[in-house]
Protein backbone atom coordinates (compact mmCIF):
# COMPACT_ATOMS: atom_id res chain seq x y z
CA UNK A 1 0.00 0.00 0.00
CA UNK A 2 1.30 3.43 -0.50
CA UNK A 3 1.10 6.12 2.25
CA UNK A 4 2.00 9.50 2.49
CA UNK A 5 4.91 10.85 4.30
CA UNK A 6 4.51 13.68 6.57
CA UNK A 7 5.59 16.48 8.40
CA UNK A 8 5.07 18.49 11.64
CA UNK A 9 5.18 22.32 11.81
CA UNK A 10 3.94 23.43 15.31
CA UNK A 11 4.89 21.33 18.12
CA UNK A 12 3.09 22.56 20.96
CA UNK A 13 0.13 21.78 23.42
CA UNK A 14 -2.30 20.68 20.90
CA UNK A 15 0.55 18.56 18.97
CA UNK A 16 2.03 17.37 21.53
CA UNK A 17 -1.15 15.73 23.04
CA UNK A 18 -2.59 14.88 20.03
CA UNK A 19 -1.41 15.04 16.46
CA UNK A 20 2.03 13.87 17.12
CA UNK A 21 1.49 10.38 18.87
CA UNK A 22 -1.57 9.97 16.64
CA UNK A 23 0.69 10.17 13.59
CA UNK A 24 3.34 8.45 15.00
CA UNK A 25 1.00 5.33 15.96
CA UNK A 26 -0.33 5.26 12.16
CA UNK A 27 3.08 5.61 11.10
CA UNK A 28 4.11 2.73 12.98
CA UNK A 29 0.99 0.77 11.44
CA UNK A 30 2.35 1.42 7.97
CA UNK A 31 -0.42 4.18 6.82
CA UNK A 32 2.14 6.69 6.80
CA UNK A 33 5.55 7.82 6.98
CA UNK A 34 6.65 10.35 9.27
CA UNK A 35 9.75 12.25 7.51
CA UNK A 36 10.15 15.21 10.17
CA UNK A 37 9.29 17.21 13.05
CA UNK A 38 9.33 21.36 13.24
CA UNK A 39 9.04 23.85 15.76
CA UNK A 40 10.54 28.02 16.08
CA UNK A 41 11.16 26.85 19.95
CA UNK A 42 14.57 24.94 19.70
CA UNK A 43 13.90 23.32 22.74
CA UNK A 44 10.49 21.91 21.73
CA UNK A 45 11.88 21.00 18.87
CA UNK A 46 14.57 18.57 19.61
CA UNK A 47 12.41 17.46 22.90
CA UNK A 48 9.79 16.01 19.85
CA UNK A 49 12.29 15.08 17.70
CA UNK A 50 14.51 13.11 20.22
CA UNK A 51 11.11 11.76 21.29
CA UNK A 52 9.99 10.49 17.99
CA UNK A 53 13.42 9.48 16.74
CA UNK A 54 13.20 11.98 13.84
CA UNK A 55 14.97 14.54 12.64
CA UNK A 56 14.21 18.03 14.03
CA UNK A 57 14.11 21.62 12.52
CA UNK A 58 13.70 25.33 13.83
CA UNK A 59 13.18 26.50 10.14
CA UNK A 60 9.95 25.01 8.38
CA UNK A 61 11.52 25.90 4.88
CA UNK A 62 14.69 24.36 5.35
CA UNK A 63 12.68 21.51 6.13
CA UNK A 64 10.40 21.50 3.13
CA UNK A 65 13.78 22.07 1.58
CA UNK A 66 15.29 19.08 2.74
CA UNK A 67 12.54 16.89 2.29
CA UNK A 68 11.25 17.21 -0.81
CA UNK A 69 9.52 14.40 -0.88
CA UNK A 70 6.97 15.32 1.88
CA UNK A 71 3.43 14.61 0.94
CA UNK A 72 1.38 16.40 3.65
CA UNK A 73 2.32 18.57 6.52
CA UNK A 74 0.16 18.89 9.66
CA UNK A 75 0.05 22.64 10.89
CA UNK A 76 -0.21 23.63 14.40
CA UNK A 77 1.42 26.72 14.44
CA UNK A 78 -1.41 29.14 15.98
CA UNK A 79 -4.74 30.85 14.11
CA UNK A 80 -2.71 33.61 12.97
CA UNK A 81 -0.04 31.78 11.54
CA UNK A 82 -1.64 29.07 9.44
CA UNK A 83 -2.17 30.87 6.27
CA UNK A 84 1.15 32.24 5.71
CA UNK A 85 2.39 28.52 6.47
CA UNK A 86 0.29 26.38 4.58
CA UNK A 87 0.73 28.94 1.39
CA UNK A 88 4.62 28.09 1.53
CA UNK A 89 3.58 24.88 2.05
CA UNK A 90 1.43 24.75 -1.26
CA UNK A 91 4.07 26.44 -2.87
CA UNK A 92 6.10 23.64 -2.55
CA UNK A 93 3.12 21.09 -4.03
CA UNK A 94 2.89 19.91 -0.74
CA UNK A 95 -0.73 19.58 0.63
CA UNK A 96 -1.46 21.57 4.28
CA UNK A 97 -3.76 20.07 7.32
CA UNK A 98 -3.89 23.15 9.20
CA UNK A 99 -5.43 23.28 13.07
CA UNK A 100 -8.88 25.25 13.71
CA UNK A 101 -9.71 27.86 13.09
CA UNK A 102 -8.96 27.69 9.74
CA UNK A 103 -7.77 31.56 9.77
CA UNK A 104 -9.06 34.71 11.71
CA UNK A 105 -10.73 36.34 8.64
CA UNK A 106 -12.07 35.05 5.64
CA UNK A 107 -9.31 36.96 3.25
CA UNK A 108 -7.37 35.08 5.66
CA UNK A 109 -8.29 31.54 4.85
CA UNK A 110 -9.04 32.47 1.21
CA UNK A 111 -4.75 32.97 0.86
CA UNK A 112 -4.84 29.34 1.80
CA UNK A 113 -7.66 28.11 -0.57
CA UNK A 114 -6.03 30.33 -3.79
CA UNK A 115 -2.94 29.24 -2.86
CA UNK A 116 -3.57 25.57 -2.69
CA UNK A 117 -5.67 26.00 -6.04
CA UNK A 118 -2.96 27.28 -7.90
CA UNK A 119 -0.28 24.84 -6.98
CA UNK A 120 -2.63 21.94 -7.58
CA UNK A 121 -2.73 20.71 -3.84
CA UNK A 122 -5.60 20.15 -1.31
CA UNK A 123 -5.85 21.55 2.17
CA UNK A 124 -7.67 19.97 5.29
CA UNK A 125 -8.73 21.76 8.31
CA UNK A 126 -7.65 19.74 11.29
CA UNK A 127 -11.94 19.81 12.45
CA UNK A 128 -12.11 17.19 15.26
CA UNK A 129 -15.43 16.70 16.86
CA UNK A 130 -17.86 15.94 13.97
CA UNK A 131 -15.08 12.93 13.57
CA UNK A 132 -15.01 11.55 16.81
CA UNK A 133 -16.96 8.33 17.56
CA UNK A 134 -19.90 10.05 19.58
CA UNK A 135 -20.52 12.93 17.15
CA UNK A 136 -20.64 10.19 13.95
CA UNK A 137 -23.60 8.02 15.55
CA UNK A 138 -25.21 11.03 16.41
CA UNK A 139 -25.03 12.68 13.20
CA UNK A 140 -25.47 9.33 11.47
CA UNK A 141 -29.25 9.30 13.85
CA UNK A 142 -29.75 12.89 12.35
CA UNK A 143 -29.38 12.11 8.46
CA UNK A 144 -30.86 9.02 8.77
CA UNK A 145 -34.02 10.50 9.79
CA UNK A 146 -34.65 8.93 13.42
CA UNK A 147 -35.01 12.27 14.96
CA UNK A 148 -37.51 13.30 12.27
CA UNK A 149 -37.33 16.92 10.90
CA UNK A 150 -34.73 18.55 13.28
CA UNK A 151 -36.26 21.85 14.41
CA UNK A 152 -33.89 23.34 17.36
CA UNK A 153 -30.31 22.70 18.52
CA UNK A 154 -29.24 24.45 21.69
CA UNK A 155 -25.58 24.15 22.15
CA UNK A 156 -24.34 25.94 25.67
CA UNK A 157 -20.47 25.34 26.60
CA UNK A 158 -19.74 27.64 29.92
CA UNK A 159 -16.47 26.83 31.41
CA UNK A 160 -15.45 28.13 34.78
CA UNK A 161 -14.22 31.53 35.00
CA UNK A 162 -10.26 30.79 36.96
CA UNK A 163 -9.12 32.50 38.56
CA UNK A 164 -12.79 33.94 39.64
CA UNK A 165 -12.24 37.49 39.86
CA UNK A 166 -14.49 39.66 41.57
CA UNK A 167 -16.13 42.84 40.65
CA UNK A 168 -16.14 42.29 37.27
CA UNK A 169 -16.32 45.81 35.83
CA UNK A 170 -18.90 47.27 33.61
CA UNK A 171 -18.57 45.15 29.99
CA UNK A 172 -17.13 45.77 27.14
CA UNK A 173 -18.20 45.09 23.49
CA UNK A 174 -16.10 44.46 20.50
CA UNK A 175 -13.64 47.49 20.31
CA UNK A 176 -9.75 47.73 19.03
CA UNK A 177 -7.74 46.20 20.01
CA UNK A 178 -9.41 42.54 19.26
CA UNK A 179 -6.05 40.53 19.40
CA UNK A 180 -2.85 40.35 21.27
CA UNK A 181 -1.88 37.85 18.13
CA UNK A 182 -1.29 34.70 20.42
CA UNK A 183 -1.87 30.78 19.37
CA UNK A 184 -5.63 30.96 20.06
CA UNK A 185 -8.33 33.75 19.43
CA UNK A 186 -11.15 35.02 21.65
CA UNK A 187 -13.73 32.19 22.64
CA UNK A 188 -16.44 33.05 20.22
CA UNK A 189 -14.12 31.72 17.51
CA UNK A 190 -11.69 29.48 19.11
CA UNK A 191 -14.78 27.10 20.36
CA UNK A 192 -17.16 28.55 18.02
CA UNK A 193 -15.66 27.18 15.15
CA UNK A 194 -16.23 23.44 16.72
CA UNK A 195 -19.70 24.24 17.94
CA UNK A 196 -20.89 26.17 14.75
CA UNK A 197 -19.39 22.53 12.58
CA UNK A 198 -21.60 20.96 15.04
CA UNK A 199 -24.73 22.72 15.21
CA UNK A 200 -24.38 22.65 11.26
CA UNK A 201 -24.50 19.55 11.40
CA UNK A 202 -27.02 18.69 13.80
CA UNK A 203 -28.99 21.37 12.49
CA UNK A 204 -28.89 18.50 9.06
CA UNK A 205 -28.60 22.16 6.96
CA UNK A 206 -26.59 24.91 5.89
CA UNK A 207 -26.55 28.49 7.98
CA UNK A 208 -28.84 31.65 6.53
CA UNK A 209 -28.12 34.38 8.83
CA UNK A 210 -26.80 35.07 12.66
CA UNK A 211 -27.86 37.69 15.38
CA UNK A 212 -25.43 37.54 18.15
CA UNK A 213 -24.13 39.38 21.19
CA UNK A 214 -20.45 39.10 22.81
CA UNK A 215 -19.18 40.99 25.82
CA UNK A 216 -15.79 40.98 27.77
CA UNK A 217 -16.98 40.95 31.64
CA UNK A 218 -13.95 40.42 32.83
CA UNK A 219 -11.27 42.88 31.90
CA UNK A 220 -7.40 41.97 32.21
CA UNK A 221 -3.97 42.91 30.80
CA UNK A 222 -3.53 39.29 29.31
CA UNK A 223 -7.24 39.12 28.01
CA UNK A 224 -8.01 41.63 25.75
CA UNK A 225 -11.17 39.59 23.63
CA UNK A 226 -14.73 38.26 24.82
CA UNK A 227 -15.52 36.28 27.36
CA UNK A 228 -19.09 35.74 26.28
CA UNK A 229 -21.17 34.83 23.23
CA UNK A 230 -24.55 34.31 22.67
CA UNK A 231 -25.56 33.92 18.75
CA UNK A 232 -29.30 32.68 17.10
CA UNK A 233 -28.72 30.97 13.98
CA UNK A 234 -31.49 30.72 11.21
CA UNK A 235 -31.01 27.54 8.81
CA UNK A 236 -31.88 27.31 5.39
CA UNK A 237 -34.47 24.37 6.09
CA UNK A 238 -36.03 26.58 9.21
CA UNK A 239 -34.57 24.96 11.52
CA UNK A 240 -32.94 27.96 14.57
CA UNK A 241 -29.70 26.89 16.74
CA UNK A 242 -28.84 28.77 19.67
CA UNK A 243 -25.28 28.95 21.08
CA UNK A 244 -23.99 30.45 23.83
CA UNK A 245 -20.43 30.31 25.01
CA UNK A 246 -18.80 31.71 28.34
CA UNK A 247 -15.75 32.13 29.71
CA UNK A 248 -16.29 34.60 32.37
CA UNK A 249 -18.26 33.16 36.20
CA UNK A 250 -18.96 30.01 37.81
CA UNK A 251 -20.19 27.57 34.92
CA UNK A 252 -23.86 27.42 34.54
CA UNK A 253 -25.98 24.86 32.53
CA UNK A 254 -24.23 23.01 30.18
CA UNK A 255 -24.86 20.86 27.03
CA UNK A 256 -26.76 19.66 23.88
CA UNK A 257 -30.18 19.95 23.35
CA UNK A 258 -31.52 18.71 20.07
CA UNK A 259 -35.10 18.97 19.18
CA UNK A 260 -36.58 16.75 16.12
CA UNK A 261 -39.62 16.30 15.04
CA UNK A 262 -39.92 12.31 16.38
CA UNK A 263 -37.09 12.42 18.82
CA UNK A 264 -34.29 14.48 20.95
CA UNK A 265 -31.39 14.62 22.18
CA UNK A 266 -30.76 16.15 25.47
CA UNK A 267 -27.38 15.63 26.54
CA UNK A 268 -26.29 17.19 29.57
CA UNK A 269 -23.18 17.28 29.48
CA UNK A 270 -21.56 17.54 26.01
CA UNK A 271 -17.87 16.62 27.41
CA UNK A 272 -18.83 12.90 27.70
CA UNK A 273 -18.40 10.22 25.25
CA UNK A 274 -22.52 9.39 25.65
CA UNK A 275 -25.49 11.01 25.11
CA UNK A 276 -28.92 9.83 25.87
CA UNK A 277 -32.03 9.19 23.05
CA UNK A 278 -35.57 9.11 23.38
CA UNK A 279 -37.35 8.38 19.89
CA UNK A 280 -41.12 7.82 18.92
CA UNK A 281 -41.65 4.09 18.78
CA UNK A 282 -45.19 3.19 18.24
CA UNK A 283 -46.34 7.01 18.81
CA UNK A 284 -44.74 6.99 22.05
CA UNK A 285 -41.70 8.70 22.78
CA UNK A 286 -38.70 5.87 24.36
CA UNK A 287 -35.69 6.04 25.79
CA UNK A 288 -33.70 4.07 23.15
CA UNK A 289 -30.34 1.97 24.70
CA UNK A 290 -27.54 2.86 23.07
CA UNK A 291 -24.04 0.16 23.58
CA UNK A 292 -20.46 0.92 23.35
CA UNK A 293 -18.39 -2.02 22.93
CA UNK A 294 -14.51 -1.64 24.11
CA UNK A 295 -11.46 -3.51 23.67
CA UNK A 296 -7.74 -2.59 24.45
CA UNK A 297 -4.73 -2.38 22.29
CA UNK A 298 -1.32 -2.02 23.17
CA UNK A 299 -2.78 -0.93 27.12
CA UNK A 300 -5.09 2.01 25.59
CA UNK A 301 -8.56 1.60 26.02
CA UNK A 302 -10.38 1.55 22.14
CA UNK A 303 -13.39 1.74 21.06
CA UNK A 304 -15.04 -1.36 18.89
CA UNK A 305 -18.41 -0.46 18.24
CA UNK A 306 -21.24 1.67 19.20
CA UNK A 307 -24.60 -0.03 18.87
CA UNK A 308 -28.24 2.30 19.03
CA UNK A 309 -30.93 -0.61 19.47
CA UNK A 310 -33.32 1.39 16.98
CA UNK A 311 -35.15 -0.83 14.59
CA UNK A 312 -32.71 -1.97 12.58
CA UNK A 313 -29.74 -0.81 14.51
CA UNK A 314 -27.93 1.79 13.43
CA UNK A 315 -24.08 0.96 14.10
CA UNK A 316 -21.01 2.84 14.15
CA UNK A 317 -18.09 0.71 13.36
CA UNK A 318 -14.18 2.68 14.51
CA UNK A 319 -12.40 2.31 11.99
CA UNK A 320 -9.16 2.46 13.98
CA UNK A 321 -10.27 -0.17 16.16
CA UNK A 322 -7.23 -2.53 15.74
CA UNK A 323 -5.30 0.33 16.69
CA UNK A 324 -3.41 2.05 20.30
CA UNK A 325 -5.70 5.35 19.83
CA UNK A 326 -8.60 6.01 21.98
CA UNK A 327 -11.62 7.30 21.27
CA UNK A 328 -11.12 11.43 21.09
CA UNK A 329 -7.62 10.47 19.22
CA UNK A 330 -10.10 8.98 16.39
CA UNK A 331 -11.13 12.42 15.05
CA UNK A 332 -7.30 13.05 15.30
CA UNK A 333 -6.81 9.94 13.17
CA UNK A 334 -9.88 10.60 10.72
CA UNK A 335 -8.17 14.28 9.77
CA UNK A 336 -5.03 13.12 9.06
CA UNK A 337 -6.03 10.26 6.65
CA UNK A 338 -8.42 12.35 5.31
CA UNK A 339 -5.88 14.58 4.16
CA UNK A 340 -2.94 11.90 3.63
CA UNK A 341 -5.49 10.26 1.00
CA UNK A 342 -6.59 13.64 -0.91
CA UNK A 343 -2.42 13.46 -1.30
CA UNK A 344 -2.16 9.88 -2.72
CA UNK A 345 -5.22 9.48 -4.31
CA UNK A 346 -5.67 13.25 -5.55
CA UNK A 347 -9.85 13.04 -3.93
CA UNK A 348 -11.33 16.26 -1.93
CA UNK A 349 -10.49 15.65 2.09
CA UNK A 350 -13.18 15.41 3.63
CA UNK A 351 -13.65 18.65 5.17
CA UNK A 352 -11.82 21.36 3.69
CA UNK A 353 -14.11 24.12 2.53
CA UNK A 354 -16.08 23.05 5.71
CA UNK A 355 -13.33 24.88 7.74
CA UNK A 356 -13.91 28.42 6.22
CA UNK A 357 -17.73 27.96 6.63
CA UNK A 358 -17.27 27.38 10.26
CA UNK A 359 -15.01 30.62 10.64
CA UNK A 360 -17.60 32.29 8.30
CA UNK A 361 -20.21 31.83 10.99
CA UNK A 362 -17.78 33.06 13.80
CA UNK A 363 -17.57 36.55 11.34
CA UNK A 364 -21.06 36.98 11.36
CA UNK A 365 -21.56 36.66 14.89
CA UNK A 366 -18.81 38.80 15.91
CA UNK A 367 -20.09 41.44 12.89
CA UNK A 368 -23.83 41.00 14.22
CA UNK A 369 -22.40 41.80 17.49
CA UNK A 370 -20.37 44.96 16.31
CA UNK A 371 -23.84 46.06 14.27
CA UNK A 372 -25.97 46.09 17.66
CA UNK A 373 -27.39 42.47 17.26
CA UNK A 374 -28.65 43.11 13.76
CA UNK A 375 -29.00 39.77 11.78
CA UNK A 376 -25.80 38.78 9.17
CA UNK A 377 -26.56 37.28 5.88
CA UNK A 378 -24.76 34.36 5.03
CA UNK A 379 -22.65 33.83 2.42
CA UNK A 380 -20.50 37.33 3.77
CA UNK A 381 -19.44 38.44 0.45
CA UNK A 382 -17.07 41.84 1.17
CA UNK A 383 -15.10 42.00 4.23
CA UNK A 384 -16.91 42.73 7.40
CA UNK A 385 -15.93 45.70 9.92
CA UNK A 386 -15.14 43.11 12.25
CA UNK A 387 -12.05 41.42 9.87
CA UNK A 388 -11.08 44.67 9.17
CA UNK A 389 -10.76 45.05 12.77
CA UNK A 390 -8.41 42.45 13.01
CA UNK A 391 -6.09 42.93 10.04
CA UNK A 392 -6.06 46.84 11.44
CA UNK A 393 -4.75 45.47 14.88
CA UNK A 394 -2.52 43.21 13.11
CA UNK A 395 -0.75 45.75 11.10
CA UNK A 396 -0.66 48.25 14.35
CA UNK A 397 1.52 45.30 15.76
CA UNK A 398 3.30 43.64 13.20
CA UNK A 399 3.54 46.64 11.02
CA UNK A 400 2.59 44.49 7.42
CA UNK A 401 -0.97 43.07 6.27
CA UNK A 402 -2.20 40.04 8.07
CA UNK A 403 -4.07 38.62 4.48
CA UNK A 404 -1.48 39.41 2.12
CA UNK A 405 1.16 36.89 3.51
N1 LIG B 1 -8.73 20.89 17.66
C1 LIG B 1 -8.71 21.24 18.93
O1 LIG B 1 -9.54 20.82 19.72
C2 LIG B 1 -7.60 22.18 19.39
C3 LIG B 1 -7.19 22.20 20.72
C4 LIG B 1 -6.17 23.07 21.09
C5 LIG B 1 -5.59 23.93 20.15
N2 LIG B 1 -6.04 23.91 18.86
C6 LIG B 1 -5.45 24.82 17.85
O2 LIG B 1 -4.11 24.45 17.61
C7 LIG B 1 -3.29 25.58 17.34
C8 LIG B 1 -2.09 25.57 18.28
O3 LIG B 1 -2.55 25.63 19.61
P1 LIG B 1 -1.62 25.20 20.84
O4 LIG B 1 -2.48 25.28 22.05
O5 LIG B 1 -0.93 23.92 20.54
O6 LIG B 1 -0.58 26.42 20.85
P2 LIG B 1 0.92 26.40 21.35
O7 LIG B 1 1.33 27.81 21.48
O8 LIG B 1 1.08 25.50 22.52
O9 LIG B 1 1.71 25.72 20.14
C9 LIG B 1 2.06 26.38 18.96
C10 LIG B 1 3.48 25.93 18.60
O10 LIG B 1 3.79 26.39 17.29
C11 LIG B 1 5.15 26.86 17.30
N3 LIG B 1 5.28 27.80 16.17
C12 LIG B 1 4.71 29.02 16.01
N4 LIG B 1 5.06 29.57 14.83
C13 LIG B 1 5.87 28.67 14.22
C14 LIG B 1 6.55 28.64 12.98
N5 LIG B 1 6.49 29.66 12.11
N6 LIG B 1 7.31 27.56 12.69
C15 LIG B 1 7.39 26.52 13.55
N7 LIG B 1 6.78 26.49 14.74
C16 LIG B 1 6.02 27.55 15.08
C17 LIG B 1 5.31 27.49 18.68
O11 LIG B 1 6.68 27.59 19.06
C18 LIG B 1 4.53 26.51 19.56
O12 LIG B 1 5.34 25.47 20.05
C19 LIG B 1 -4.20 26.81 17.53
O13 LIG B 1 -4.62 27.24 16.25
C20 LIG B 1 -5.37 26.27 18.32
O14 LIG B 1 -6.60 26.96 18.07
C21 LIG B 1 -7.00 23.04 18.47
Amino acid sequence: MPKAKIASIGCGWVAKRWHLPTIAELTKRGDLDYVAVCDIDESTAAEVGEQYGLPYYTDFEQMLEKHKDIDVVDIATGDYTHHSVAKIVAEHKMHPIVEKPMCPTLPCCDVIIDACRKNGVHFEVAENYFRMPGDRILIKLITEGVLGDIMRVHFIEPFRQSPFLHGSGKPRGISRPVSHFGSHSGVCIDMGVHRMSQIRFYANSEPKKIAAITKQFVPGDDKIFEDWGHAMIEFESGAVGIYETSTVGEQTVKGRYITGTKGTIMDADHWSDDFPLRALVNGEMKDIPIEKERHTVDGVDVLSRIVVHTEPEIVYENPFREYAIDEWNVGTAEEIMSIANAALFDREPEYGIGGRKDVEMCIALYESSLLGMTPVEIPITEITNYEQMVHDDYREVFGHALDKR
